[in-house]
């Protein structure tokens, strides 16, 4: 059925107080429909004589989620929020929003342009946008400041942070909290207002907040965050509009506003985070599973191992509110990995993220053991522990003697096959791979491995269970390194090509921390260690499946590891290190020039713009290989993948989006000069060649021009 403005919004009295109902799925967003249809109700409670107030309510348990973002980019139809705004503001008759599940964005600001807000206690209430390269458009940053300070403005909108009913009570943004119905509080409540009569008051014109205000916090917030704003516009222009709340008047403010949201609006960032918003939200449907399968109900979580990873998927388990049993070979393993889960929840306390309350009630979630069959009846269980093919069969092999039937085998795999591990099982339908990424308590991606017998309940359950711990799940297959150290590994070796051809660890880092990245390769192999991987490199020139004298091998890791130089633990690496300070080391480039020079390469210049282009061009090609053969459903899980996993800067989008914005048919001239110098790594993917051929973008849409 359409949506009409009519059915978007409905009209009731009751007991004197109009009820207009937002009913406009999925979320209730700000979209035509909905802003015509809230337009229309509310002249019609102006001029119904029976109504003495209003009040504005969301279907299905939710205000409003915000602006309509399908809508961001088109030209505007019906009335704009601002229009309703003003049209609540000036009422005669007093609004109150009931605001429950969420008031995200414009919601929140829609319900602040009225006087007065009911909420009830399990709502959440937020100002998102900067998450979408944005900032409040509909008045937000100025009737926040001058509700609650700039201060709290600050912090609650560059953080994007939803907050509590009760502590947006604290804060002044909600006056009222009820456990209760809240619509009927909100009546209520409006009934009382009514009676009490007007004026109401009009938030965007308080100024006690705004008065005495310290100006060098702005200064002093821009200064802070300089560089990890570096390229991003929204949270520049945040600060500007709070101080413009304690500068300006209030329709001035609101003027600001409205221009700096438009900049924020035509930046390519918006477009590219507004990508990663849809991209995260797609990324977690799996395709082609049969209509009716039926998720799996977990509502309780074993973990093995206690080590790192255990421990921080543990603690995402009982932040949501599920119970954990965690099993560790050795008393001592437990005894270190549960003080290492304690002390992470110590140090969330002192940075006021979380109270001692809530921790409280997450630990008293987690059970300890040693004993397999204290598993018995979890509904998933995640291995975690080190990667080792034999070890996990072997517990694969005793999770199905113990664990109940229809239960969830998953195993936190980084590398190995997934198939190989649930051969160690008689049930291999119920098992698959839950990569996550370390911190895991903190890091949100998650990649859900389906091997071949995986059943759809299995694969459904497992991204449904990686959701609900807070993680956003990518479907990958279960090839070499999976979707993204496939694509590490692609860039990595780009980049100690990139060196041997006469860069430096230094330039290529400092090249990529300058188009967004937090670090760079070279910074981060130090900080991992070097020595694992070089172990892992003499395993495979054993076994014969790695050549050390093919003109491809670059030995200047090997050379590295020889030294003793194993990173940022033993001083030096790619680095040298006073502490954890990196500076550049000459004994590298030497290092270089003799790799090259016995090489046959002659050193040359290389700009900036050629390694990072070089580098997310491989990483390009590698995606759409990875999609191509089948390993990942779409080209933006690639980029969920790297937004989320690898510290790829959201406000570009990920790798397969820079390409679409840089042109895929410019990517792909990339690609071929370098299938020319190099030979059979840089094929390009025959996807990328059938885009760019069709032209095409990555959904097989035209590309404009
Ligand atoms: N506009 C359009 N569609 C939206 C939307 C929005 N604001 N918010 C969510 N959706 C869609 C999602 O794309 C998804 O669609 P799909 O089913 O087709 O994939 C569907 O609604 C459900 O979304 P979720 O899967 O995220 O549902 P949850 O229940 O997990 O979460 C939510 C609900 C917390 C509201 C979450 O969707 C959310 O955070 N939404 C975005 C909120 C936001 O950023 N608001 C600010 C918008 S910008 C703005 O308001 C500008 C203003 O200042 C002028």
């Amino acid at each position: 059925m359409s949506v009409t403005p009519e059915t978007a919004v409905s009209y009731d009295v009751r007991d004197e107080v109009a009820v207009l109902t937002i009913d406009f799925p999925p979320v209730n967003a700000l979209g035509e429909p909905m802003r015509r249809g809230l337009a229309m109700r509310l002249e019609q409670a102006a001029e119904d004589p029976a109504v003495k107030a209003i009040v504005l309510v969301g279907a299905n348990d939710r205000f409003v989620a915000g602006a309509d973002i399908r809508e961001f980019g088109k030209p505007k139809q019906g009335p704009g929020l601002l229009e309703l705004q003003l049209m609540m503001e000036a009422s005669e008759k007093p609004i109150v929003s009931a605001v429950d599940g969420h008031a995200l964005g414009g919601g929140l600001e829609l319900a602040l342009a009225g006087p007065f807000r009911v909420a009830a206690s399990r709502a959440k209430i937020g100002l998102p946008e900067v998450n979408l390269g944005l900032l409040p458009g509909g008045g937000g940053t100025q009737r926040t400041t001058r509700i609650a300070g700039p201060e709290v403005a600050l912090d609650l909108i560059l953080s994007g942070k939803h907050i509590s009913a009760s502590k947006g009570k604290e804060l002044g943004l909600i006056d009222e909290v009820t456990d209760g119905d809240v619509t009927e509080a909100a009546v209520a409540f409006a009934k009382k207002k009514a009676a009490e009569g007007g004026p109401y008051p009009k938030l965007v014109e308080l100024t006690d907040k705004v008065e005495k205000v310290d100006f060098a916090i702005f200064e002093d917030v821009r200064k802070k965050n300089a560089r990890k704003w570096k390229g991003m516009v929204a949270p520049f222009k945040i600060v500007d509009c709070v101080e413009a709340a304690c500068k300006l008047g209030p329709r001035d403010g609101l003027k600001f506003e409205q221009d700096a949201f438009q900049e924020c609006l035509e930046a390519p960032s918006r477009a590219a985070q507004i990508h990663l918003f849809f991209a995260e939200r797609t990324a977690a449907k799996v395709e082609g599973l049969s209509p009716d399968v039926k998720l799996k109900k977990i509502s309780k979580v074993g973990v093995i191992g206690a080590g790192t990873m255990g421990g921080g998927i543990a603690m995402s388990c009982i932040n949501a509110g599920l119970p954990v049993t965690i099993l560790e070979a050795k008393q001592e393993a437990l005894d270190a990995g549960l003080a290492k889960v304690k002390g992470n929840y110590d140090i969330s306390i002192k940075r006021g993220s979380r109270s001692q309350e809530q921790v409280d009630k997450a630990l008293a979630l987690l059970t300890p053991t040693l004993e397999y069959a204290d598993l018995a009846d979890c509904d998933i269980v995640i291995e975690a522990v080190f990667e080792n093919m034999a070890i996990k069969k072997e517990i694969f092999g005793k999770l199905d003697d113990v664990m109940k039937p229809g239960a969830v085998l998953a195993s936190n795999t980084s590398a190995l096959s997934i198939d190989e591990i649930a051969s160690a099982t008689k049930r291999p339908g119920d098992v698959i791979g839950t990569h996550f990424f370390s911190p895991a308590n903190v890091m949100k991606l998650c990649e859900v491995v389906r091997g071949d017998l995986a059943s759809d309940e299995t694969i459904a359950t497992a991204m449904a269970f990686a959701k609900q711990i807070g993680k956003v799940p990518v479907l990958a297959g279960n090839c070499e390194g999976f979707i993204g150290n496939r694509i590490l590994r692609v860039y990595g070796g780009e980049a100690d090509i990139l060196l041997e051809a006469g860069a430096t660890p230094w330039q290529i880092d400092q090249a990529l921390k300058d188009f967004g990245f937090p670090m760079g390769v070279f910074l981060m192999r130090d900080m991992a260690g070097l020595d694992v991987a070089w172990r892992m490199r003499q395993g495979r020139i054993e076994a014969g499946t790695l050549d050390p004298d093919s003109p491809e091998y670059t030995p200047l890791a090997d050379r590295l590891c020889e030294a003793g130089r194993f990173g940022q633990k033993t001083g030096s690496g790619y680095y040298k290190y006073e502490g954890r300070d990196a500076t550049p080391d000459p004994e590298i480039v030497a290092m270089l020039e003799e790799i090259s020079a016995k090489k046959g390469i002659t050193r040359r210049e290389l700009s900036d713009e050629e390694i990072v282009d070089t580098i997310l061009a491989s990483m390009v090609n590698e995606g759409a290989k990875i999609v191509e053969e089948g390993y990942a459903q779409r080209t933006s899980d690639i980029d969920v993948t790297y937004a989320f996993g690898y510290g790829f800067p959201k406000y570009r989008g990920g790798p397969m989006f820079w390409a679409q914005q840089k042109g895929l048919d410019k990517v792909l001239e990339i690609i071929n000069a370098n299938y020319k110098r190099y030979g059979d790594r840089w094929k390009p993917a025959k996807l990328l060649e059938d885009r760019v051929a069709a032209g095409q973008d990555w959904e097989g849409k035209p590309v404009a021009g």
